[in-house]
């Protein structure tokens, strides 16, 4: 049984909306801030399949989501190429040596740091019961370059639009690596169990119109057309996270199954500018699920009304917080499953 969730993604409507939330998996639940404490640091448990395994079960277990999404993190992807990577406490992720100071040809791959992803997946839809669905991810190369490149993140991007303007060709080729090996990565989840996969395109939302054309749309073309002839049957979500406007042409262009919604766009505008028929994921506003209340409740019932004619499937604009109480998210839950009045 392929379940809502993969029914859904694949363009089925049903009565009942299928929900997984981005950063399910993470330090809002107790029992993921009692194994990281237990572990170490953070890519020890994406590189330990057993802990990240049982770390992408906790919000299955807790919550009974339609999806579970893979343990890891979109950096894997510039730690394979050789990049160093580390996670340090309260600054996020640093990468050495950075692109504006070194060559990518210089780096020496590391493929091998995807064997335990892998292996992640593999134990991970073993053990899912068959209705849910096990999804796979990677950051989309503009995302993920953004990081190569500064060697962290940064509010607006800036050194990564700047190089790409002032350097095209060199940008074009660390995209290309980048795709190249993205794909690769995405055909391995595949083969592991992964029955659907998302493209993180977390800062989409910085580039102009035309940067926009080239470096979010086709890339994300390149990887999905690549994920089509290998893996035809294998529903691509992309989210380009603040695209505004530009989420049309991206739906249009790009050739993804569904398109992953962020909470500054409107559903109504989202419903009338994306193709009839196309599944769209989304789209509450993280700090409402924090917040919580009667607004939260009226809010998840307004999203739902507004994509009822299409597939859906329901899930925050983008990942979820660290201080989100439990029990708005089991308020969530309840809204979706249609437990709660109408408001
Ligand atoms: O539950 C899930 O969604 C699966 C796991 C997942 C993580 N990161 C775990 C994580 C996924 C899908 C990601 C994607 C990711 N990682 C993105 C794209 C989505 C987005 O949020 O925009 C980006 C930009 C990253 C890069 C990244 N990873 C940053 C900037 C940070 C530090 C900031 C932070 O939130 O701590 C991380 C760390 C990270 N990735 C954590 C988790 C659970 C926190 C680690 C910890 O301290 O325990």
């Amino acid at each position: 049984m392929p379940g809502l969730l993969l029914d859904t993604l694949n363009g089925r409507r049903a009565d009942k909306v299928p929900m997984w939330l981005m950063r399910q998996a993470g330090r809002y639940l107790p029992e993921y801030r009692e194994l990281r404490a237990a572990k170490g640091g953070f890519l020890d448990l994406v590189y330990d399949s057993d802990a990240a395994t049982e770390i992408t079960l906790q919000p299955i277990r807790r919550f009974g989501f339609d999806g579970a999404i893979l343990f890891s993190d979109i950096l894997i992807v510039p730690h394979a190429l050789g990049q160093g990577l580390e996670f340090l406490a309260g600054e996020g992720p640093k990468l050495s040596p950075r692109l504006l100071d070194s060559k990518l040809e210089s780096f020496t791959a590391a493929p091998e740091r995807f064997d335990p992803i892998y292996q992640t997946v593999r134990s991970c839809r073993a053990q899912l019961p068959d209705d849910v669905t096990m999804l796979g991810f990677a950051g989309s190369p503009w995302t993920v370059a953004t990081y190569m490149v500064a060697g962290e993140g940064s509010r607006d991007q800036h050194e990564t639009r700047a190089l790409a303007y002032r350097d095209p060709v060199l940008f074009q080729l660390i995209i290309d690596v980048i795709t190249d090996v993205t794909v690769s990565y995405l055909r391995g989840q595949i083969e592991a169990g992964a029955e659907a996969i998302q493209l993180f395109d977390s800062w989409a939302g910085s580039l102009a119109p035309d940067e926009f054309e080239r470096w979010v749309i086709a890339p994300n073309s390149a990887i999905v057309d690549a994920l089509k002839q290998s893996h035809p049957g294998v529903p691509v979500i992309g989210f380009p996270k603040g695209a505004g406007e530009k989420l049309s042409a991206y739906a249009r262009e790009t050739g993804v199954g569904a398109v992953g919604v962020d909470e500054t766009l409107d559903p109504l505008w989202v419903n009338a500018n994306l193709p009839e028929g196309m599944p769209v994921q989304g789209n509450l506003d993280p700090l409402l699920l924090l917040a919580g209340g009667d607004a939260l409740v009226e809010r998840a019932q307004l999203i739902l009304k507004v994509f009822s004619a299409r597939p859906h499937v329901f899930n925050l604009g983008h990942g979820i917080g660290q201080f989100t109480p439990i029990e708005h998210v089991e308020q969530l839950i309840a809204t979706v499953r249609g437990e709660i009045a109408p408001r």
